[in-house]
């Protein structure tokens, strides 16, 4: 047999296995072609008793055990690409979460540490005065483990795509949506988690899911007119009083167990988070009629259960939802605001907390409030039949009054957003006939063109927000003010799993260069 080390290909040897796996449990996957890895399976298989390989039961158990113990070596193996494939399925018998960060964290100290000193002057690309004066699109200066984006293929979560999750990642119901909790294991720990891992750490969010009074007077100190989102952020802010770090900080912890009370207050947090924001649903549009939680629930439908929808379709979109909005690398204002925040060792709720305040931005989560508003002013303005050439004259009239379509474009992005698409999917299996929804397939027929010819858009597909306000109002979630506390929901998820890493790698303060004009014009004149 081979020693695992001078395995040829290593990379697409351990990611055969991740199908090998995915296959077993999925017949929709494509079939692998295990090549080396099933040459090592075999020859461990025939260290197995007689009666362990006839029984097929025991057969399938004892490879899914052996493949997890090989995968467990392969953790850390980069790609040709650069991104590193964590894919694992795990054992049942590997429910803390906890202690599993606690294994992981000095490997990773230690890969950054050996990165630092191998390689820490290659450099990475040049910076220019675009660059600086176009809010440093394309300059690299971040680290950020839990997600990658990628402007033609979109987002990765731990090297996962959206459809690849969708596969993997333990659902609710046969062939349903992933579980939210399942991904939190995931950008945790880099490793697809099992069923009972992702019901242990659903339980868990449940057991930290108390929120204490003086949040609710400190929102309903605000006048209800307030913006969804000004009440939500400051839900969060009142949260912080309870923070594990802060205490801990006060009283001296060492910096090498920074990342352990920053563990807790961010599942406290993302436990908390959809209480609060469900309070403040309730109360600006439902009379304050509070929805208790239901501990049968998991994450997302519980979510949906305190919002008042218990239909299944709708707990099926939560889910989806909290899943597809939660991360999208780390320079998007709302990750970038939290990773500033907390790298001057602000804890996770006063980060989180600057996050929501970014995400309010129109340019950023603003924006799937502001699709549904504008789709439902071409309704108002042009009837439900609305021809192509009317919403070609309705675009137009848009960009010529000097605003944006909401919707559509991306910094990063330059091919249509697969959130956009698993949305899209989501709205063909489960509402085809919806009229917004068919107004939404013909924006996505008429509008890039349009942008397109202008001439200066460099991304004319819709992005995640075009789609997700017209899912939400066909199962009853019609108010788009309150839409981006959804998006902030979820974004707890992706910002709490980096800013627990962020503690763990000890990343220091970040503090880049800033410059005046006058210093970049003589600097120019001078290189040119
Ligand atoms: C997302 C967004 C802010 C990205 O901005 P960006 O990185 O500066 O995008 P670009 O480099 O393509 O912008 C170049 C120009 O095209 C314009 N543009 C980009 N997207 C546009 C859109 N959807 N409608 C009209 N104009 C748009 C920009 O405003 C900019 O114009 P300017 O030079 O006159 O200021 C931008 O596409 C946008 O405003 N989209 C609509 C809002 C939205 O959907 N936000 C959610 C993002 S997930």
């Amino acid at each position: 047999m081979q020693p695992v080390s001078s395995i040829a290909g290593p990379i697409f040897w351990y990611e055969d296995i991740g199908l090998v796996f995915a296959a077993l449990t999925s017949s929709s996957l494509p079939t692998p072609t295990p090549s080396s890895s099933l040459l090592l399976l075999s020859a461990k298989f025939s260290s197995l008793r007689f009666e362990e390989l006839v029984d097929p039961a025991m057969v399938f158990i004892r490879s899914v055990s052996l493949l997890s113990k090989l995968c467990s070596r392969r953790v850390q193996l980069s790609s040709l690409y650069g991104s590193v494939r964590w894919l694992q399925i795990q054992s049942g018998s590997e429910l803390d979460l906890h202690s599993q960060l606690k294994d992981l964290i000095p490997e990773q100290q230690e890969r950054l540490k050996k990165l630092k000193a191998e390689h820490g002057k290659v450099q990475l690309g040049n910076i220019t005065a675009d660059m600086v004066i176009g809010g440093m699109r394309g300059m690299i200066g971040l680290l950020w483990e839990t997600s990658l984006l990628d402007p033609d293929e979109g987002i990765r979560f731990r090297g996962l795509s959206i459809p690849e999750c969708q596969k993997v990642l333990p659902t609710a119901i046969p062939g349903g949506e992933p579980l939210p909790e399942g991904l939190l294991w995931l950008l945790l720990t880099g490793k697809v988690p099992n069923k009972e891992q992702v019901h242990a750490l659903s339980k868990e969010l449940q057991s930290r899911a108390t929120v204490p009074d003086h949040v609710y007077k400190a929102i309903d100190s605000l006048p209800e007119t307030a913006h969804p989102m000004t009440q939500f952020a400051t839900g969060v802010m009142a949260l912080q009083v309870q923070s594990e770090f802060q205490k801990a900080y006060d009283k001296g912890i060492p910096k090498s167990k920074f990342w352990e009370p920053t563990y807790e207050d961010s599942l406290n947090l993302i436990a908390q988070v959809p209480i609060v924001a469900c309070y403040v649903y309730r109360r600006i549009y439902k009379d304050g009629d509070i929805i208790p939680a239901d501990g049968s629930l998991d994450y997302g439908a519980n979510f949906s259960h305190m919002l008042g929808f218990d239909s299944s379709k709708m707990q099926e979109l939560m889910r989806l939802y909290v899943t597809i909005h939660s991360d999208h690398e780390g320079g998007n204002v709302s990750a970038h605001t939290a990773h500033l925040v907390a790298s001057a060792l602000s804890d996770p709720y006063l980060s989180f907390a600057a996050a929501l305040n970014g995400l309010a931005g129109p340019l950023h989560g603003l924006a799937n409030q502001e699709v549904l508003l504008w789709i439902k002013s071409v309704v108002e303005e042009c009837g439900e039949n609305i021809t192509t050439e009317q919403l070609k004259d309705y675009v137009w009239k848009t960009l010529n009054s000097g605003k944006v379509v909401p919707g559509f474009g991306h910094g990063v992005l330059r091919k249509t957003d697969p959130r956009y698409m698993c949305q899209r999917e989501f709205a063909l299996k489960h509402l085809p006939d919806d009229p917004l929804f068919q107004l939404v397939s013909k924006l996505y027929e008429v509008v890039p063109p349009i942008l397109t010819q202008l001439g200066k858009v460099k991304n004319p597909w819709p992005n995640v927000d075009a789609h997700s306000g017209v899912l939400l109002n066909h199962f009853g979630l019609t108010e788009a003010r309150y839409f981006t506390v959804l998006f902030g929901v979820s974004r707890s998820i992706g910002i709490c799993s980096q800013l627990i890493w962020d503690r763990a790698l000890g990343l220091p303060l970040e503090r880049p260069k800033s410059v005046t004009m006058e210093w970049l014009e003589n600097y120019c004149k001078k290189a040119t």
